[in-house]
């Protein structure tokens, strides 16, 4: 087959494509949601399974959607259409594309607003305003942070007129540079925070915490009455946050992949883009759940938890002011990175066809989601108590931010991580995905295969059905309860 050309570009070496995809994955879900949804789901259990869908069905995804994107080689809604005719199947499958392209504009819109709170802390680790404080006086920076709408505004434009600026130029021109040694950077600056986290005496309690499963943590859940209930939903949680931290299930890595070069082998950049990745967000936890314990700290205290740890112990070492903010000018750039990739398939698809050029199309995108991170903006403040699905029990005390957070990364990113899977080995021809991935018909071909075929299609379905009570409705029905021991 004729190879088709990128009309955006392609990137300049492997090693770009690999940074820049490093770069989109390696973000706020590492380093900020990782700690905190570990925190609040129990830990080790949680670790545990997180681990296991990176490793089951993030890398074939990931190897999935650099492929179709590759093959496409356009935004991932024109790239499904051109690539589902000639499978000969239905173009309807343009339309996963069009999920991607609002998923990852919904997950920006609140993405920014987090990012902005790094900008912020960038501010406050200057003024020194960490050294030597207390539990209690990091509380305070927080809580005050958050609580003005205004202030919350100001960095998340900031913050999103940074990610336009960098779209609009293109993803070569400056930050495939820049991420070039911000990663490295970061990477050395969790060493070095885990390093002190291993001189307190909590290291190895954090460690437990990460690294020790409690199956019963990971399959109840605490209600505000303290009754405990059976649920899946952290299982999905751990599975949603798999593709969130890779970037998977949106179509940003195929939008990456499409501006990838032909000869470029597909299954060992995914392999070194998934272990930095999981790196990263295993560093972080081991610095921060020491912390946690040392200050008497609540691990489930929510998406505030790096913001009121970490400070602590840059307050408390040599240097810390330096250290402090270092470390939330990188963990911005870790953002940056990321949140170019998920507007870049809603900006590469405005260019393609309404014709607008890159910069019109940055600002129109960013704009509209600028206006939508309003709505995360004021989940922590005035709208603090708005619940708007209070009616249904895991969503009892959800702000509209975590409904967001919910409804993309747990809903969203594994439909659209099944739909993918389901395309690249069910749609696509056998030839066109062993041509792609030129692993000739050995067995690394042949366990992809059954990995996306079977592995990945069940386990999504499976976790779906159990969070969503399906199997709890089966399990009233007598015949399937003797069948499974009442077990379902
Ligand atoms: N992976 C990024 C992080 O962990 C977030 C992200 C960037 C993302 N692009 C994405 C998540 C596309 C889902 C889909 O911070």
């Amino acid at each position: 087959m004729a190879v088709r050309e990128s009309i955006h570009g392609q990137w300049s070496t492997r090693w770009a494509f690999i940074l820049a995809a490093t770069g989109s994955a390696v973000g706020l879900g590492n380093i900020w949601k990782f700690p905190y949804i570990t925190g609040e789901n129990g830990g080790g259990a949680f670790v545990l399974v997180y681990l296991l869908c990176i490793a089951v069905i993030g890398i074939p995804i990931m190897m999935a959607e650099v492929m179709l994107g590759r093959r496409g080689r356009q935004s991932p809604i024109n790239t499904m259409e051109t690539l589902s005719i000639e499978a000969g199947h239905s173009t309807h499958w343009k339309y996963l594309g069009w999920m991607g392209v609002i998923g990852g504009f919904l997950i920006l819109s609140y993405y920014s607003v987090i990012a902005g709170w790094a900008l912020a802390y960038i501010r406050e680790s200057v003024s020194g305003v960490f050294v030597n404080s207390t539990p209690d006086g990091v509380k305070g920076v927080f809580g005050d942070l958050v609580s003005k709408p205004w202030k919350l505004i100001g960095w998340h434009t900031l913050f999103m007129v940074m990610t336009m600026v960098v779209v609009a130029r293109g993803v070569q021109g400056g930050l495939e540079k820049a991420v070039r040694f911000l990663m490295p950077a970061l990477f050395v600056i969790l060493l070095i925070l885990v390093g002190y986290a291993s001189e307190t005496e909590y290291f190895h309690k954090g460690l437990e915490f990460l690294f020790k499963p409690d199956f019963h943590a990971l399959f109840h859940v605490k209600d505000a009455n303290g009754v405990e209930h059976r649920s899946w939903n952290a299982v999905l949680t751990a599975m949603g946050h798999a593709f969130f931290t890779l970037s998977l299930g949106m179509g940003a890595i195929m939008v990456y992949g499409s501006y990838l070069p032909s000869n470029t082998s597909i299954m060992q950049t995914s392999f070194i883009i998934a272990i930095a990745d999981t790196l990263v967000a295993l560093l972080a936890g081991m610095a921060i759940f020491p912390i946690v314990f040392a200050n008497n700290l609540e691990p489930g205290s929510g998406p505030g938890l790096i913001f009121q740890t970490l400070p602590l112990a840059f307050g408390r070492m040599d240097g810390g002011i330096l250290f402090a903010t270092l470390f939330f000018i990188l963990l911005t750039f870790a953002a940056w990175s990321s949140s170019i990739s998920l507007i870049e398939p809603a900006v590469a698809w405005l260019v393609e066809n309404a014709g607008m050029s890159r910069i019109i199309a940055s600002v129109v995108m960013g704009g509209a989601c600028w206006a939508v991170g309003l709505l995360t903006v004021f989940s922590f403040n005035i709208w603090q108590d708005v619940h708007l699905l209070s009616g249904i029990k895991i969503f009892k005390d959800a702000t509209i931010f975590d409904l967001l957070d919910y409804l993309t990364a747990n809903i969203m990113l594994p439909l659209g991580g099944l739909l993918i899977a389901i395309f690249a080995v069910w749609v696509m021809s056998r030839e066109a995905s062993m041509e792609e991935l030129d692993l000739g018909n050995g067995i690394l071909y042949k366990s992809w295969r059954l990995l996306v075929r079977y592995i990945t299609p069940v386990a999504v379905i499976i976790v779906f059905m159990n969070v969503t009570g399906v199997f709890n409705w089966l399990s009233s029905i007598a015949w399937l309860q003797a069948l499974f021991g009442g077990q379902v």
